[in-house]
C-alpha cells in the first residue's frame, strides 16, 4: 500500500513529540526545520498535507509564514500552537485563513494523527476532482471572428505551403500554429516551436540548421538542428522579424530548395517540414525599413493569416475566462471557486492590449491574491463597475462647491477681489482663473 507523505516543518526537533510513533504509522514523514527547506521540499515533490509544528509562533515570523502560506495554498495546513496565541487576532486571522485545521498545546497526538488523516483523504478527494492543471492549447470561442480564422486554419492545413500569421502579442499565434499543424496531414509528425527572439544571435545558426563536429569551439559532437529533428512534422518560427539577416538568407535557401547546411559541413541534407511563421510586428514594415529581406517576405506570406485581437471577440471572453480558470485550479487548490458579477463586467469592458495571455496573466495572479471565495474585479487588477460613474460625480460635486464657494466670498466683500482671495487663503490670479471657470463675472 502507498504510504501518506506529510510534510513536518517543526522548528524545535524537541517538539517532534507531537507525532507519536504507533499513531502515525503508514505516514511517511518529512521534518525540515525551516520554510525555506520546507519550499525547496515542495518543489521537489507534492505533499497533499504539512504540519507546522511551532511556525505560527514567533511575531517576526509572521510575514514570512504569511507569504509561505500564500505560496503553498494546494497544500492543507495543520498547525500546532501555543493555546494563548489563537487569542491574538493576528494569529487568529493567519489560522483562520490558512489552516484546514489547528490543536493548542498540550498536543493529543491520537487527535493529532485523526486530523491528519482527515485532512488527508479530503484533500485526495479534492484533488481527484481537480481537472489537471495546463492552460488550453486548442483555439477556444465561437465569436464570428474566432469562427472565420478556425475555417481559414481548416483550409491552410490541408496545403504544404508556408503559412504567415499576424496577430498582436498574446493574441493566440502559437494556438493557431498548433491548429493548423494539428489539422494537417502532418499531425502524427513533430510540431517544434522556436522562438526566433528568445535565442542569442550566436546560437540561432546551429539552432535551427545543426553543425558538424568541430565547426567552432565548443562543438565536440555532430549536431541536428531544430529543422531537421521536425522532419516530417512542422517548424513554428515565432517572432519571426527577430531572425538575423544572414539566417534570413539560410531560411530563404530552405525554402526554395528544401535542403540544408549543418554548419561546417557541405553535405546538403534534405529535410520535409512545413514552416508557420508568426509576427506581432507587420513584417511589410521590417520590409521597408529594410530589416528584413523582401524575397522572404514573399516566400513567407503564401498562405497569410491574422489572429483577431481580443477586443474584437468579447463574446468569447466568459467561456475562455472559464477555461483559464479551471486551468489553473489544481496549482491554487480549488479555494477560489469562480468569478463575481462585478469582476466578469470589469472584464467585458477591458480592452485587453495584451489579449488572451493577459487574461491568462491576470486570473491567475487573482485566483492566488484573491481574499474571499470568488475572484473580485479589484483582485483581477481592473476597475469595478460604476467606479468611473463615482469619479465624475466626485468631480461634479467638487466644481459645484468651488462655485458655490467663490460666489458666496465675492458677495460678502462686495466683489472686491483682494478681499475675497484673502478670505479664501488663495492668490487674487486663483481667484481671477476660478471666475474665468466658472463664467462669473467681475
Ligand atoms: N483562442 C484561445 N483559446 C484558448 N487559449 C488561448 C487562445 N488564444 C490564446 N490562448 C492562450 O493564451 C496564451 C497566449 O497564446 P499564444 O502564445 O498562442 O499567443 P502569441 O500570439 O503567440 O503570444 P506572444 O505574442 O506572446 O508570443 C497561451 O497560453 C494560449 O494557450
Ligand atoms: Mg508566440
Amino acid at each position: 500500500m502507498n504510504s501518506k507523505e506529510l510534510l513536518c516543518v517543526c522548528t524545535d526537533a524537541r517538539h517532534m513529540s507531537a507525532l507519536s510513533p504507533a499513531e502515525m504509522q503508514g505516514w511517511t514523514i518529512l521534518t525540515v526545520p525551516t520554510l525555506s527547506a520546507a519550499a525547496h521540499a515542495l518543489r521537489e515533490r507534492r505533499y497533499l498535507v504539512g504540519l507546522l509544528v511551532d511556525v505560527v509562533g514567533p511575531p517576526h515570523l509572521m510575514g514570512e509564514v504569511e507569504l509561505f502560506l500564500n505560496h503553498h495554498r494546494d497544500v492543507s495546513w495543520i498547525a500546532v500552537v501555543e493555546p494563548g496565541l489563537v487569542q491574538l487576532p493576528a494569529y487568529r486571522d493567519l489560522v483562520a485563513r490558512h489552516m484546514a485545521d489547528y490543536h493548542t498545546r498540550p498536543v493529543d497526538s491520537e487527535r493529532l494523527a485523526f486530523t491528519l488523516g482527515h485532512a488527508y483523504g479530503h484533500a485526495m478527494l479534492c484533488d481527484a476532482a481537480l481537472p489537471v492543471a495546463a492552460p488550453p492549447t486548442r483555439l477556444t470561442g465561437t465569436s464570428p471572428a474566432i469562427e472565420r480564422l478556425r475555417a481559414q486554419i481548416h483550409k491552410v492545413a490541408g496545403v504544404n505551403a508556408p503559412v504567415l500569421i499576424w496577430g498582436e502579442s498574446g493574441s493566440g499565434k502559437e494556438v493557431a500554429a498548433q491548429a493548423i499543424h494539428e489539422a494537417s496531414p502532418r499531425a502524427a509528425g513533430a510540431f517544434v516551436p522556436i522562438n526566433c527572439g528568445a535565442i542569442p544571435a550566436n546560437l540561432i545558426q546551429s539552432e535551427l540548421f545543426g553543425h558538424q563536429r568541430g565547426a567552432f569551439t565548443g562543438a565536440t559532437k555532430d549536431k541536428a538542428g531544430l529543422i531537421e529533428t521536425a522532419a516530417g512534422g512542422t517548424v513554428f518560427l515565432d517572432e519571426i522579424a527577430d531572425l538575423p539577416k544572414d539566417l534570413q538568407s539560410n531560411l530563404l535557401r530552405f525554402l526554395q530548395e528544401k535542403t540544408i547546411y549543418r554548419i561546417g559541413s557541405t553535405r546538403s541534407i534534405s529535410v520535409d517540414v512545413r514552416i508557420i511563421a508568426a509576427s506581432h510586428v507587420k513584417l511589410q514594415d521590417a520590409v521597408a525599413e529594410g530589416a528584413f529581406r523582401e524575397d522572404l517576405y514573399y516566400r513567407l506570406n503564401v498562405l497569410p493569416l491574422t489572429v483577431p485581437p481580443l477586443r474584437e471577440r468579447k463574446s468569447d471572453l466568459p467561456r475562455l475566462a472559464d477555461e483559464l480558470f479551471n486551468s489553473f485550479l489544481r496549482e491554487t487548490g480549488g479555494r477560489v471557486k469562480g468569478f463575481s458579477n462585478c469582476a466578469m463586467d470589469a472584464m467585458m469592458r477591458h480592452e485587453w492590449p495584451g489579449n488572451v495571455r493577459e487574461l491568462l496573466n491576470r486570473i491567475r495572479y487573482a485566483m492566488v491574491m484573491a481574499d474571499g471565495a470568488v475572484i473580485t474585479a479589484a483582485d483581477l487588477g481592473l476597475l469595478p463597475d460604476g467606479s468611473d460613474q463615482l469619479g465624475q460625480a466626485l468631480d461634479r460635486s467638487r466644481e459645484k462647491a468651488e462655485r458655490t464657494a467663490l460666489l458666496t466670498s465675492l458677495e460678502r466683500c462686495g466683489r472686491n477681489v483682494s478681499q475675497a482671495a484673502r478670505s479664501l487663503g488663495v492668490s487674487r490670479t486663483t481667484i481671477y482663473r476660478l471666475m474665468e471657470k466658472h463664467a462669473i463675472s467681475r
